[in-house]
């Protein structure tokens, strides 16, 4: 008998990032190829339908390591026994509404979905968000969940980390996966701060080959307006870009990153480099045993640290929003 299969919820599961998400999921590209999976599906009443189509397109795909799919409206039933739960369904932002109105919207998503996951999730629990505001999503669930340990909440930044990576390697002419310890700071949004300071590719330092104005005037703005750039193109926000993030996020998590190298990720700030604690925010991190670990030491100049602490303070108004709302 091999493995028993680990339960993976994820919400928000006929979506766009949902249709391109669970079947990497069951392929096992998340997980490994010995890693067999149990899918929970957790959407609104209304689009449990649509969710059951793709369930079944996921049962004709006959994917060995995928061992059974449940579909509900009940986020207490969707997060029982789950030890890895990807929250991707969220409140987006439509016409007239400001940003406190969204933000009690996902308050009504996320707290009772933080309850869930403190009531029945499995001990070795580890949660991805990635419904935006996804950082502060992340900050409203575990306020919720006051049994789970900090470091099992994440929120995705991976999709940044990606576009940065990507456009160095462009404008260096150089293999995508020759570039190493990138590293995007702070919010999932526009004051993100993607940076070079020890970036290298091929083992030498990508700031030695990139200028300053590069940086500020092209690199920068391009990665972390990237997403509004999506939605411009196609008309909708990124989606198998977004899946594709996530799978990453949770592999390197689970299963290791590769030495010498880091990735980023939201986790949940323990003060170091000046974030203050409790914040969701971008880090270097590198995993091994299953959890991220901070890399400390590295120098941060005055531009990264005005930079740096632009994002960070975002997150500290979001945070300051969704305490006087009552959220957490
Ligand atoms: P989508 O609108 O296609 O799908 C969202 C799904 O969530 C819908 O099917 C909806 O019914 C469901 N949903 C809403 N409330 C729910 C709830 N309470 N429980 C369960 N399901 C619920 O959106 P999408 O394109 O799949 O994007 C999902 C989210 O991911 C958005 O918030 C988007 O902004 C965000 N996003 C984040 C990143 C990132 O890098 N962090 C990147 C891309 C998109
Ligand atoms: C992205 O970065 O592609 C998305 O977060 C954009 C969005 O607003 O959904």
């Amino acid at each position: 008998m091999g493995p028993s299969p680990v339960k993976v919820t994820v919400t928000g599961a006929a979506g766009q990032i949902g249709y391109a998400l669970l079947f990497r999921i069951a392929s096992g590209a998340m997980l490994g190829p010995d890693t067999p999976v149990r899918l929970s599906l957790l959407e609104i009443t209304p689009a449990l339908k649509a969710a059951e189509g793709t369930a079944m397109e996921l049962d004709d795909c006959a994917f060995p390591l995928l061992a059974g799919i449940d579909i509900t409206d009940d986020a207490r039933s969707a997060f029982d026994g789950t030890s890895v739960a990807l929250l991707v369904g969220a409140r987006p932002r439509t016409a007239g509404m400001e940003r406190g109105d969204l933000l009690e919207a996902n308050g009504g998503i996320f707290k009772p979905q933080g309850e869930a996951i403190n009531a029945g999730a499995a001990d070795d629990v580890r949660i991805l968000v990635v419904g935006n505001p996804a950082n502060t999503n992340a900050l409203i669930a575990r306020t919720h969940a006051p049994d789970v340990p900090a470091d099992r909440w994440t929120a995705m930044m991976r999709l940044d980390h990606n576009r940065a990576l990507t456009q160095v390697a462009r404008r260096l002419d150089a293999p995508v996966a020759d570039i190493t310890r990138m590293t995007v700071w702070g919010n999932h949004s526009a004051t993100q701060y993607p940076d070079v300071s020890n970036a290298r590719v091929a083992g030498t330092p990508v700031r030695d080959r990139v200028d300053q104005e590069w940086l500020e005037s092209t690199f920068i703005p391009t990665v972390a307006k990237r997403g509004a750039a999506i939605i411009d193109a196609r008309g909708a926000s990124s989606a198998a870009s977004a899946a594709n993030a996530a799978i990453d996020h949770v592999h390197d998590w689970v299963l290791g990153t590769r030495d010498g190298d880091w990735v980023s990720a939201g986790i949940v700030s323990d003060g170091s480099y000046g974030i203050p604690e409790g914040l969701v925010a971008g880090f270097p991190v590198t995993s091994s045993g299953g959890s991220f670990q901070v890399v400390q030491g590295l120098e941060i100049d005055d531009f990264s640290r005005r930079r740096i602490d632009a994002s960070v303070a975002e997150l500290a108004d979001e945070q300051a929003a969704i305490r006087s709302l009552g959220l957490i």
